[in-house]
């Protein structure tokens, strides 16, 4: 059976370019590959495909389980008895009411709440690192699939349960059960568990802190518009790092906020001010590597400032476009997918 990279969703996958961008990488004959952010694992899987020795990293915890799933793993697979010990109810059995209580009328009916606290505690009572990361990608899977526009920046359940006619979304996902979703999501899993030709790995790193050398490195780092903005994956995401660090979740609670996001951190990623120096720090931080910067063409830093910026460490860039691509539930339609590919 050949093995499929499963359907995610997430703001700035790859998981469309994947073959452009190994189509232009693979002249270089490289062995070994880091993927420095990673996201949903979408790029390093095409890589481990390939048979590179693949190192999966990104900064959040959520994000990692995706890279222990589909990238480190190579045969673990989740099976019928893990499965209904997630989803199933058992009787004897008291449960925590942390997301019912906190959650009330913001991201999920109540019925989905308490089912998400029972389930959540099943998922962290799953033995073997494997199996728990696979189960927790088919859970977080299904929690963005019910949700409007996919993401957790607002108090909107109302959008899913009004009774009118929509130009937007899927009422029909957003209200097929819980259970029902996760086995869909499993099933995809499961189909996209394989042994890779040479060992991979993943880790939970900043960008530039990975240890080991590299052939190559990919940089996806999260993107900044003209203006300033740039996607906070951390806030956007936060629901799914509260599921993966249930106990802890209530110290990171900004309960100031009407959809209780987590208390933010301040990155150079997302700040104008620094992120330039964050891309040179970057760069130089593997200094024997084959660098490839995924850029869309109205961002900061601007075009010519990243071809400038790589050549201070780098001999020679070259600039591949895909031309313009539309990211899912984008609205920017005129910026160009650009490959930098910096050689040494
Ligand atoms: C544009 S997304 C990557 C998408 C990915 N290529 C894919 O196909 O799914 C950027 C990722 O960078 C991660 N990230 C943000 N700051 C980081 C840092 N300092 N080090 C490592 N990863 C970081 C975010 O968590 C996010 O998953």
């Amino acid at each position: 059976m050949t093995s499929t990279f499963p359907s995610t969703r997430y703001r700035g996958s790859k998981v469309k370019l994947v073959d452009w961008l190994w189509d232009c990488l693979k002249t270089f004959g490289c062995e070994s590959a880091l993927d420095a952010f990673g996201g949903t694992g979408s790029v390093s899987y095409r890589f481990k495909q390939e048979g590179l020795k693949v190192t999966y990293n990104d900064l959040l915890p959520f994000n990692y389980q995706f890279g222990l799933a589909f990238v480190e793993n190579d045969s673990i697979r989740l099976d019928e008895a893990v499965l209904s010990k997630l989803l199933e109810p058992r009787v004897d059995r008291v449960y925590p009411s942390w997301i019912q209580d906190t959650f009330s009328d913001i991201y999920y009916t109540e019925e989905e709440n308490k089912w998400l606290d029972q389930t959540v505690t099943h998922l962290h009572e799953i033995d073997g690192q494997y199996t728990k990361a696979l189960a927790f990608f088919a859970l977080a899977q299904a929690c963005l699939m019910k949700r409007p526009f996919n993401l957790f920046h607002r108090k909107n359940l109302y959008l899913r349960l009004r009774d009118v006619e929509r130009s937007f979304g899927n009422k029909v996902s957003w209200d097929r059960p819980f259970p029902v979703c996760v086995r869909g999501f499993a099933k995809e899993a499961n189909g996209a568990v394989f042994e890779g030709r040479q060992s991979c790995s993943a880790t939970m790193l900043d960008a530039s802190q990975v240890p080991g050398t590299f052939d190559l490195v990919y940089i996806d780092p999260p993107y900044m518009n003209a203006t300033g903005s740039s996607t906070d994956y951390a806030d956007l995401y936060h629901f799914l790092s509260g599921l993966l660090e249930y106990q802890s979740w209530s110290d990171r609670v900004d309960f100031r906020s009407k959809h209780r996001r987590m208390l933010r951190h301040k990155t150079a990623w997302t700040d104008k001010n620094q992120i330039h120096k964050a891309f040179d720090e970057l760069f130089a931080a593997y200094p024997h590597s084959i660098l490839a910067v995924s850029y869309r063409s109205d961002g900061i830093p601007s075009s010519e400032e990243m071809k400038d910026l790589l050549l201070r460490h780098r001999s020679k860039v070259t600039i591949h476009s895909y031309g313009q691509y539309t990211y899912a539930l984008s609205t920017n339609q005129r910026s160009e997918e650009l490959l930098f590919v910096a050689e040494p």
